[in-house]
């Protein structure tokens, strides 16, 4: 999600408007990926390098946080989805914490979708927190070094039983990953589109979707002719 401060600028609006338009968003996307059958949708809502903008714009987001949660979560409870958290969620405000793991044991028994939020996320921090869990497991006997493969380290990110993403979109125009998902990204597919965040909305996702799905999916082999 990205854009939120741009389209605010443009409307001479302050970065927090954009980013309370951007939740609209957040709900507008869940709605269509439930008319659309996508049953897992992950946001990146706060980055672990997110900590560097301006104190009030932190305060800010991790205010809008558990605001958004309770005015969204009947839509979890109408659809059987699960709410999840990726990141290191112990970083987080306490306020934003309580909400968030409120909200999480309320749809812990949901199985049918997926709503993840990485929250104070970064993936190399994901992949250095996997490799100090499987060390720890060596450390105690649990596990032989040499059985460590894919499969193993993909169990010790923070959401071992989801897929990976057939479909990464980033909106307002950039091209850059931003130290998201970059093991479960390996397959995916990009999709770059110029709309803000808050102007992202079904036409805008469907638009997207349509591109993702021009694309040939090779995994590295060769299409049979
Ligand atoms: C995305 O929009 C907001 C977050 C996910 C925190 P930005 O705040 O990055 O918007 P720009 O890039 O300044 O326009
Ligand atoms: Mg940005």
């Amino acid at each position: 999600m990205d854009g939120n401060g741009r389209w605010a600028k443009e409307r001479g609006l302050p970065r927090r408007k954009g980013h309370e338009e951007g939740g609209q968003s957040i709900r507008a996307i869940m709605q269509a990926g439930l008319k659309l059958g996508i049953d897992i949708l992950t946001f990146y809502a706060f980055s672990s390098e997110n900590w560097k903008r301006p104190e009030e714009e932190v305060r800010g987001l991790m205010a809008l946080l558990p605001r958004m949660l309770s005015k969204h979560e009947n839509i979890l409870h109408d659809n059987g989805t699960r709410l999840r958290a990726i990141g290191r969620i112990e970083g987080l405000p306490d306020h934003a914490r309580k909400e968030l793991d409120r909200v999480m044991a309320a749809t812990e028994s949901y199985t049918d979708r997926h709503l993840v939020l990485a929250l104070n996320y970064g993936s190399r921090t994901e992949l250095a927190d996997a490799a100090q869990r499987l060390a720890r497991q060596v450390q105690a006997g649990e596990l032989d070094p040499e059985s460590i493969d894919e499969e193993a380290l993909a169990g010790a990110l923070y959401a071992p039983d989801l897929p990976d993403p057939d479909v990464m979109i980033r909106t307002s125009g950039e091209q850059r990953l931003s130290n998201f998902l970059l093991w479960q990204l390996s397959y995916a597919e990009f999709v770059f589109v110029p709309e803000y965040w808050p102007d992202f909305r079904e036409e805008a996702f469907v638009r997207a979707l349509q591109q993702y799905e021009q694309r040939d999916r090779r995994y590295g082999g060769v299409n049979p002719c």
